[in-house]
């Protein structure tokens, strides 16, 4: 068995990220709307940044296109079919509706088209997949329950919360209430901590908001105190080394944390983030990997066994994976 097709679970990965410039082109023309070229290749070369707000500044305009549940089915296919050709058989799906509520796009038709592709996945490619609910960090608390709110109608059609977007200055304490409630109703709950953040969000995520997994998480590693909580509870981490580098969280992959996460005995997962920006789906990050550490077949299918393991998937079914 080859990185290609090794069984996985896929534990981030933003929907709105999976959007490849072939798509993006497709839509823009079936919706009318302005794009700066029309040559997916010419949209590619647009991508170069320089930290996470420079990558969500371009990620947030792309999503204009998207305007109709069937947008919304076609990028979850397209994400799904993919997915499943590197091996994922698990995917737990993370998405906006904050961003696509400002674009005027009601909920209905955003969970309309994204679960329609998840059931049609299931039934056609055999892959199993549910959706994380995203609250924008950047546009505060309020705002996040006023979301979850709104969203109480769609119960059955998401698993659990999340929380993304801009990191720096929005710590996890301004979402405390919405992350109460999420629990309340039964929810998962997930954050995307020390990707830009230090430490401390990580810590935050954890005592203020209860999180389940850790995203990113990869500056935990400077505080010995917090990998030894990490560890002890073995809260998973999903990391997404392409994305590091890509936004500069790592200044070269070389220079990834995941080695010491690994060494330190962290619950550790491999995921591609926003793979249509980031150069690659879980297959090129985990080769990407393969290539820069050697990583043999052993700690493959340990990261591989961290997937499902730290997968919302029931005990029953992770076993049957494990
Ligand atoms: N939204 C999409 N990708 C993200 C990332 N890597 N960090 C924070 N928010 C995001
Ligand atoms: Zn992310």
């Amino acid at each position: 068995m080859t990185v290609a097709n090794w069984p996985v679970a896929e534990l981030h990965v933003h929907i709105e990220g999976t959007l490849e410039t072939e798509l993006l082109v497709v839509l823009a023309r079936r919706n009318d709307v302005a794009l700066p070229s029309y040559d997916p290749d010419a949209l590619r070369e647009l991508y170069r940044f320089t930290d996470l707000q420079s990558f969500l500044d371009i990620y947030y305009a792309n999503l204009a296109v998207l305007r109709t549940e069937a947008d919304f089915y076609d990028l979850g296919m397209a994400y799904l079919t993919r997915a499943s050709a590197a091996g994922v058989r698990r995917a737990e799906i993370f998405f906006d509706p904050q961003t696509h509520l400002a674009n005027g796009i009601p909920l209905d038709v955003v969970f309309g088209g994204l679960t329609r592709a998840l059931a049609d996945a299931r039934a056609t490619l055999g892959i199993s997949a549910d959706l994380i609910l995203c609250f924008l960090r950047h546009l505060g608390g309020a705002a996040a329950l006023q979301t979850l709110d709104a969203a109480v109608p769609f119960l059955d059609q998401f698993i659990g919360v999340g929380l993304d977007s801009a990191e720096v200055g929005f710590p996890p304490s301004l979402f405390t209430e919405v992350f109460a409630r999420a629990k309340a109703l039964g929810l998962h709950r997930v954050a995307h901590a020390g990707e830009e953040g230090g430490p401390d969000y990580v810590h935050e995520a954890l005592d203020l908001l209860g999180v389940e997994r850790v995203d990113h998480g990869i500056r935990a590693i400077e505080d010995p105190g917090l990998v030894e909580i990490l560890r002890e509870r073995q809260v998973p981490l999903t990391v997404c080394p392409l994305s590091n580098v890509c936004l500069r969280a790592t200044p070269t992959l070389a220079e990834h944390a995941l080695p010491a996460m690994l060494a330190a005995g962290l619950l550790v997962t491999i995921n591609s983030d926003d793979p249509a920006y980031f150069g690659g789906y879980i297959d090129d990050n985990l080769s990407a990997l393969q290539r820069e550490f050697g990583l043999d077949n052993q700690q493959l299918a340990t990261l591989a066994r961290n997937s499902f393991r730290a997968s919302f998937l029931p005990e029953a079914e992770k076993r049957r994976h494990i």
